[in-house]
């Protein structure tokens, strides 16, 4: 067999040749896709990092669900999305309903959260509810489900709280919807937060965090033979280490090492720590940067001050390294782990979560990139 093209994916979003360690999520949905009873993975909230995989695993979803005989309306919250979900809601099912029945609207595309699409001195004939809901009903009987996907969640966005409560009212009612959701940590977290969509909090949750080195190795292996290559098994335990179990770096230590000798039949350890080198490169530019860019100067300080060990920290060494009380770090500590950049180890102990990002603010503090104020400087608020 000849070898193929690189078929490694380092992008956004791309559904990538072996999806690693996300088994069971998709074992869970493909179940409740084709259950006849409600089940509660059909209401998922995803919650993840930049470059954990949500995009992926939300494209892959719904792949399953169309594959089980369901539509998929797939948005991104953004202003628009309902008038967006509808025209692919319409567009996906022109082939199963009658549009000529009573599905007439004033204007698609024009989302009605408050307005309705009426022309002046009508009394209003539809929203974007009511429209559904016609929609609904003819695919009802033939039994077949709608699947909203959102990414990117936006809690301060009017149409994604209207969509999410609105979907409330289709479980209510009966319907066969599902709502999968992904976005940043902190975005779902808001979202959760907002009282109009409570109901939320009692939906199914996951978290997408690391992937162990084992299906980090397995995916390095399956991804290579795709594009008929193997890999030299004594080089995985070093490239799944400069993975860290981040799927973004698995594709672009995959994709670089790849193309080292891209006509050799086999992967070795050379390829992938030429790859690895590279790798880290973009790594910093396209996600670190961006991620350090978000942190707080108190954020910044709860990170420097965990540089100060070894290994992970102990929640009690940096209250007293911070000189702060421990409320309020562990209200820092809970905003690290929602940005990804941080994690739980053992009960009060916090390492870094997010691959290469304690060595890149290691070099900032060096390179006097990285302005903390003296801890013992109390007068400005550490709340920022
Ligand atoms: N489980 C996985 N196993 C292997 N590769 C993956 C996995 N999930 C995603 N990837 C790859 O990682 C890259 C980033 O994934 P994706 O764009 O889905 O991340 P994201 O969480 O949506 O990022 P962002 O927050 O920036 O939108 C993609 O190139 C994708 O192919
Ligand atoms: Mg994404």
């Amino acid at each position: 067999m000849s070898i193929e093209e690189n078929p490694f994916t380092p992008s956004f979003g791309e559904i990538p040749v072996y999806l690693a360690g996300r088994r069971e999520i998709i074992d869970a949905c493909s179940r409740a896709f084709l259950s006849e009873r409600r089940r509660p993975e059909l209401t998922t909230l995803f919650s993840g990092a930049r470059g954990t995989g949500k995009t992926a695993l939300l494209s892959h979803l719904a792949d399953l669900a169309e594959e089980s005989g369901w539509i998929s309306v797939n948005i991104t919250a953004l202003p628009g999305m309902l008038g967006d979900a509808e025209i692919q809601l319409r567009r996906n099912t022109a082939h199963l309903i009658d549009l000529e029945s009573n599905l007439s609207i004033a204007s698609v595309g024009i989302p009605d959260v408050i307005s309705l699409s009426i022309s002046e001195g009508e009394a209003p004939r539809s929203n974007w509810r009511s429209r559904m809901d016609d929609i609904f009903d003819q695919l009802s009987p033939q039994g077949i489900g709608v699947l909203f996907t959102v990414d990117e969640v936006d809690p301060t966005l009017d149409e994604m709280v209207h969509l999410a409560a609105v979907y409330q009212h289709f479980v209510r009612e009966g319907r066969k919807v599902a709502l999968l959701m992904a976005g940043l940590p902190h975005n779902i977290s808001s979202l959760l937060n907002n009282k109009t969509v409570s109901f939320l909090r009692r939906s199914n949750r996951m978290v997408l965090d690391r992937i162990p080195d084992s299906e980090v190795s397995a995916a390095l292996v399956r991804t290579a033979q795709a594009g008929n290559r193997s890999v030299d098994a004594t080089a995985l335990a070093a490239a799944a280490e400069s993975i860290g179990g981040f799927p973004f770096m698995l594709q672009l230590v995959g994709y670089y090492a790849w193309d080292e000798n891209p006509k050799s039949e086999v992967l070795g350890a050379s390829d992938f720590a030429r790859g690895a080198a590279i790798a880290q490169q973009e790594m910093t530019y396209r996600i670190l940067d961006a991620t350090f860019a978000e942190l707080s100067p108190g954020d910044l300080r709860f990170v420097a001050a965990m540089l100060e060990d070894e290994g992970d920290s102990r929640i009690a060494d940096l209250i007293e390294r911070l000189g702060r009380s421990s409320s309020l770090v562990a209200q820092y500590r809970k905003r690290l782990i929602d940005a990804g950049v941080i994690g739980k180890r053992a009960r009060g102990v916090v390492g870094f979560d997010l691959p290469y990002f304690r060595n890149y603010l290691q070099e900032k503090l060096d390179d006097g990139e990285l302005l903390l104020e003296p801890v013992g400087e109390r007068s400005s608020s550490f709340n920022e």
